[in-house]
C-alpha cells in the first residue's frame, strides 16, 4: 500500500493567485503544494452508543486524515461554522520560522464563528505520525482532530523497510458530556470526570487487515483529553520504529504506554497462525480502567485466535513506565528527513546557557482551582502575544514574569513570555509535586529528554542523564511527584507554546510562552506576519 497522497481540492481560480504568490514567498517555492477546503461544523456522533454533538471536520469526526511528504506545503482554509471561536494547532509539524501559523492563542487570533483562516506551513524537513486538534477552549473534547502523516521522500531512506501496509491509530478517552458541559465544570472549578470510554478512530472498535507474513506499520497517536494508554496486540510484539517524528532504536516491546499529545509507530509483523487478533488500549493510572479493543484480521481468516486479552503492564507501577520510556533511544546512524545523519550532532556535549525549573501544581486562586507554573497561572490576553510582540503593543505581554525556578511565590495569575535567544541551548525540568502524571508540550521544537526521576529534582541528577542517545520528541510524560528533564537547541525563531498536554491543565493556566529572538531581523530566522492574518484585540486595523 503505498503511502496516499493528500488528496486535494480543485487547483486555485486566478482570483487565489495573490494569496498564492504570498505563499511562495513565505514558504519552500519548490515543493509541492497541498490544498484542504475544511468546513468546521456541529454534527450527531454517536461513539458510546448514544447521541452526542461532535465537531466535525467536512462531515467528519475525526477530522480528514492528511497525508504528505516531507516539505509539502500545506494550504488549509478552515471555515468555522460552529457558534464559537476556533483555531486548529499542528501537534509536532515545527512550523519553522513561522509560529504565525502554529494555530494557538497566543500565536493566532481566533477563527471567528461564519469566518475563514487559510494556513500556510510546511512539513519542512519532517518525517512521521503527528496530528492536529482544535486548541481553544474544550473543542478537543468533542471532535475536530485528525491524523497528519508526513512520508519521506524518495531519495530519503528510513532505517526500515517499506511496511506492506499502515495503519493510522487516533486513541482517546472520550467522555459523554459535551464540551460546554466540560468547559462549565472546569470554569466553576471542578475536576473533569472520569472519561466514559476510550476511542479508536472515534469508534469503539476498528479493523486492521494484513497478510500473513508481511509487516505493517501502526502509527498509534494519544489524541484524548488527560488519559495515558497502553498499547497492545494480542500475540504480535511492537517493534518500535518512530517516536513523534523520530528515529529510535529499534526495541521490541510486548506493550507501550502513550501519554496524552504523544505518538509512536510500531513495526508489526504477521508472523502467526492466520486468525483475528485482538488489538488493545486500555487506560493506565486511572481509576477509570477502561479498555477498547479492536481487530488485526488476517487475509482470509475465519476465527478469533483462543486465549483471553492480552493483559497490560501491571497498574500502578511507574517504575515499569519510567523503565520502557528510558530504554527509548535514539538511533544515531539513522537518517533523518534530510540527509545528513542525525547522529553528527553531539548534543551532549554542548553547554547549557541556562535551566528552567518548572514545576507544576493546582492552587486556589481567587477561589476557584486553576493549574499552574511555578505559581503563575496563564491567562491568555485579548491580543495574542505574537501580535503585541510584532506590533509592540504595550501592556499585553508580562515578559519574564514566571520565575525560572519555583520560589514559593503566591499562586496569581498572569501572561508569561520567558524570553529566549536564539541558539541557546537550554535545559528544562518539568516537576511534578502532584499524584497525577503529566505531558507536557513544546511546539516549534522536538528536545531530548535526558532523564526521568522520582522526587524533587536537584542538580545531581544530572549525573543521572542521558547524554548519549536520548529520544528526542515534542511531548513529554512526567510521572506523580517526579520529574523529567529535557535539553532543547532553540534553533527556531517565533513565540512558542509550553504547555500541558492533559487539556484540563491547559485549560486552566498550566502553560506559558517562550519568545525565542534576535535582534538580527531576517526573513532567513523568521517570516513576518502573513498577510491574511486576523487581526483582534488592540492589534485590530493595524496595517500589515
Ligand atoms: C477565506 O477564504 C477565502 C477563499 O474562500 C480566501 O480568499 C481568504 O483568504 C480566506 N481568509 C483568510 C483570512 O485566510
Ligand atoms: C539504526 O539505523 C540504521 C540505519 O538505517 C539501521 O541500519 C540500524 O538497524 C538501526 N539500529 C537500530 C539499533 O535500530
Ligand atoms: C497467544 O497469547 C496467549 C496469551 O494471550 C497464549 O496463551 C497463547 O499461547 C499465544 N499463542 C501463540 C500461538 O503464541
Ligand atoms: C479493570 O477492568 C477489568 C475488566 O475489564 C478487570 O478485570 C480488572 O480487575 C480491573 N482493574 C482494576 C484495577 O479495577
Amino acid at each position: 500500500m503505498a503511502p496516499r497522497r493528500c488528496s486535494s481540492t480543485a487547483p486555485p481560480a486566478a482570483s487565489v493567485l495573490v494569496v498564492l504568490a504570498t505563499a511562495i514567498a513565505l514558504v519552500g517555492a519548490d515543493d509541492p503544494y497541498r490544498y484542504f477546503t475544511w468546513t468546521v461544523t456541529y454534527g450527531p456522533i454517536n461513539p458510546l452508543g448514544t447521541n452526542q454533538q461532535g465537531i466535525l471536520i467536512n462531515g467528519q469526526f475525526p477530522g480528514p486524515r492528511i497525508d504528505c511528504v516531507t516539505n509539502d506545503n500545506l494550504i488549509v482554509n478552515v471555515i468555522n461554522k460552529l457558534d464559537e471561536p476556533f483555531l486548529i494547532t499542528w501537534n509536532g509539524i515545527k512550523q519553522r520560522k513561522n509560529s504565525w501559523q502554529d494555530g494557538v492563542a497566543g500565536t493566532n487570533c481566533p477563527i471567528l464563528p461564519g469566518a475563514n483562516y487559510t494556513y500556510k506551513f510546511q512539513s519542512k524537513d519532517q518525517i512521521g505520525t503527528f496530528t492536529y486538534f482544535p486548541s481553544l477552549a474544550m473543542h478537543r473534547a468533542a471532535g475536530g482532530f485528525g491524523a497528519l502523516n508526513v512520508y519521506q521522500r524518495p531519495a530519503i531512506p528510513v532505517p526500515y523497510p517499506p511496511p506492506a501496509g499502515d495503519f493510522t491509530l487516533l486513541v482517546g478517552d472520550w467522555y459523554k458530556a459535551g464540551h460546554k458541559q466540560l468547559r462549565q465544570t472546569l470554569d466553576a472549578g471542578g475536576a473533569l470526570p472520569l472519561p466514559d470510554g476510550l476511542l479508536i478512530n472515534g469508534m469503539q472498535s476498528a479493523n486492521f487487515v494484513g497478510d500473513l507474513g508481511k509487516t505493517y506499520l501502526f502509527r498509534i497517536s494519544n489524541v484524548g483529553l488527560k488519559t495515558s494508554i497502553n498499547f497492545r496486540i494480542q500475540n504480535h510484539t511492537l517493534r518500535l520504529a518512530e517516536v513523534e517524528g523520530t528515529h529510535p532504536v529499534q526495541n521490541v516491546y510486548d506493550s507501550l504506554d502513550v501519554h496524552v499529545g504523544q505518538s509512536v509507530a510500531v513495526l508489526v509483523t504477521l508472523d502467526n497462525p492466520p486468525q483475528d487478533y485482538a488489538v488493545v488500549a486500555s487506560t493506565r493510572f486511572s481509576p477509570a480502567n477502561l479498555t477498547v479493543v479492536g481487530t488485526l484480521h488476517y487475509t482470509g481468516a475465519s476465527s478469533r485466535a483462543p486465549g483471553p486479552l492480552p493483559a497490560g503492564p501491571p497498574g500502578q507501577l511507574f517504575d515499569w513506565s519510567m523503565n520502557q520510556a528510558r530504554s527509548f533511544r535514539w538511533n544515531l546512524t539513522a537518517s533523518a528527513a534530510r540527509p545528513n545523519p542525525q547522529g553528527s550532532f553531539h548534543y551532549g556535549t554542548i553547554q547549557t546557557s541556562r535551566t528552567l525549573v518548572f514545576a507544576s501544581s493546582a492552587p486556589q486562586i481567587a477561589g476557584k482551582r486553576l493549574c499552574a507554573v511555578n505559581s503563575v497561572s496563564f491567562v491568555n490576553p485579548d491580543t495574542p502575544l505574537k501580535l503585541a510582540d510584532n506590533f509592540n503593543i504595550a501592556n499585553v505581554i508580562a515578559w519574564d514574569s514566571v520565575p525560572p525556578r519555583p520560589d514559593g511565590g503566591a499562586p496569581r495569575q498572569g501572561t508569561p513570555v520567558v524570553r529566549l535567544n536564539l541558539h541557546e541551548f537550554v535545559e528544562i525540568v518539568f516537576q511534578n509535586t502532584e499524584n497525577e502524571l503529566q505531558s507536557w508540550h513544546l511546539d516549534g521544537y522536538d528536545f531530548w529528554v535526558v532523564g526521568y526521576g522520582n522526587g524533587q529534582w536537584t542538580e545531581n541528577n544530572r549525573q543521572t542523564y542521558n547524554l548519549v542517545d536520548a529520544q528526542a520528541r515534542h511531548t513529554v510524560q512526567v510521572y506523580p511527584n517526579g520529574w523529567s528533564a529535557i535539553l532543547v537547541s532553540l534553533d527556531n525563531q517565533g513565540m512558542w507554546n509550553l504547555r500541558s498536554a492533559s487539556w484540563d491543565r491547559q485549560y486552566l493556566g498550566q502553560q506559558l510562552y517562550l519568545r525565542v529572538w534576535t535582534a538580527q531581523q531576517s526573513f532567513s530566522n523568521e517570516y513576518s506576519i502573513p498577510t491574511n492574518a486576523i487581526l483582534c484585540g488592540r492589534a485590530i486595523g493595524l496595517p500589515h
